[in-house]
């Protein structure tokens, strides 16, 4: 697809391919293991069959609504995707402004390029921060301190990456940090010279949140050991109720899966969670998050708000989520893909495509409003999806 031939994610997501360096684009696209997971997140989704109703009024439409009490354009926000700054030069800095010329919420991960500091400055709305745990509770300390300080509106704390998972295609790609100098490695570059360019123009080349915040850590592969070593195996629900204590804001849990894991978060008092595999990068062999989500409804039973991630890729995929009864949704590769087929245009016309097929399928389902979206537009309200 050439940018003005662009219709669908998918669209994007070729064209991302045609300019992205392989490791990279591959970085953003797989799965873990058999990527078994990975593709039960997107096909669960079709199996849910929306009611078609007509001769309705459906001439005064919106798609706004609220997550975590805050104003959204559409019940969609960006997931924190690592490295997002390697799909784009500055990628993370033109991802946050294109949502907030939007209006849905940037979700900025602990492992971005940019810093938080400089995704802040330049977003005109306030972005959400994920914070990953590390070892060093120090670190932690001041990162959360460094995120209030930025005006961060919530802080998601992702909870299913206390060990990373394999991914085989990154190690084919030689991806590491940084990358491996051979023949395989330096054709992946020169075959991509507009992005190369992009990235020599740019001085976001490193793990912003970290450089610079930790001693004796500063070029990239020290970094990326640092990082490496950092994942706290032992991280539990006495950790989790630190960090509450440590933020004091708004709290979202990401990663809850299981319905005794939903009332664990319920204690802590999270004020949302996010039901999420990951993108099916880190459990292979779970069920899809659409599945699980009913469990964790009943679980919570209203006393928190859910929303979920995890192969959204149409606008049906949002109102098919907030039928089943999420809050929101987000998304993850959809807006990556966006970012390297076109920088900040590329995610903007994400944001556009989730949006015109949301409406078009709320308008079809003979609704108006998205807030009156719910199980009654379902035709059946308890889809089995195992
Ligand atoms: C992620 N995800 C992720 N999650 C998180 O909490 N912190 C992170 O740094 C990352 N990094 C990351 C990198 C890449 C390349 C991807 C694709 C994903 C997971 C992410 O937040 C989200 O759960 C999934 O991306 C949702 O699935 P979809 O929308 O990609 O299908």
């Amino acid at each position: 697809a050439t940018p003005d031939k662009i219709t669908t994610i998918d669209d994007l997501k070729k064209l991302a391919k045609r300019r992205v360096p392989r490791m990279f684009f591959d970085y953003a696209d797989s799965g873990a293991l058999t990527e078994d997971t990975y593709r039960a997140n997107e096909r669960d989704f079709e199996q849910i069959k929306l009611r078609q109703r007509v001769a309705v009024n459906i001439a005064n439409r919106s798609t706004a609504t609220k997550m975590i009490g805050q104003d959204v354009a559409m019940p969609l926000a960006i997931a924190p995707t690592g490295s997002a700054g390697l799909q784009h030069a500055d990628g993370e800095i033109l991802a946050a402004q294109a949502c907030a010329e939007f209006g849905v919420p940037y979700t900025l991960s602990t492992l971005s390029i940019c810093s938080l500091e400089d995704v802040a400055a330049a977003s005109s709305r306030p972005i959400w921060f994920q914070l990953y745990v590390m070892k060093d509770r120090e670190f932690s300390k001041r990162l959360i301190a460094r995120a209030k300080a930025a005006k961060c509106s919530a802080l998601v704390l992702t909870l299913d990456l206390q060990i990373m998972a394999q991914r085989h295609k990154d190690v084919r790609n030689g991806l590491s940090a940084p990358p491996k100098i051979n023949l395989n490695t330096m054709t992946q570059f020169a075959t991509k010279p507009l992005w190369c360019l992009k990235m020599l123009g740019t001085k976001n080349r490193q793990f912003g949140n970290i450089h610079g915040h930790v001693e004796n850590v500063s070029d990239l592969s020290s970094l990326s050991a640092w990082i490496g070593e950092q994942f706290d195996e032992q991280l539990n629900w006495d950790d989790i109720a630190w960090i509450k204590e440590q933020w004091g804001g708004p709290l979202i849990l990401k990663g809850i899966m299981d319905p005794e894991d939903a009332k664990m978060a319920l204690k802590v008092g999270a004020d949302a969670m996010i039901v999420s595999n990951h993108g099916g990068r880190q459990l292979d062999g779970t069920e899809s998050s659409i599945a699980a989500l009913p469990k964790v409804l009943d679980a919570v039973r209203g006393d928190s708000e859910i929303h979920l991630d995890g192969g959204v890729r149409t606008g049906i995929d949002i109102l098919r989520a907030r039928a089943m009864g999420a809050q929101g949704v987000y998304v993850g590769r959809p807006y990556l893909y966006g970012l390297g087929a076109m920088g900040k245009k590329g995610v903007t016309k994400a944001l556009q495509i989730f949006h015109k097929e949301l409406d078009i399928t709320m308008a079809l389902c003979g609704e108006n409003n998205i807030e009156n979206i719910g199980r009654h537009n379902l035709i059946d309200p308890n889809p089995r999806l195992l």
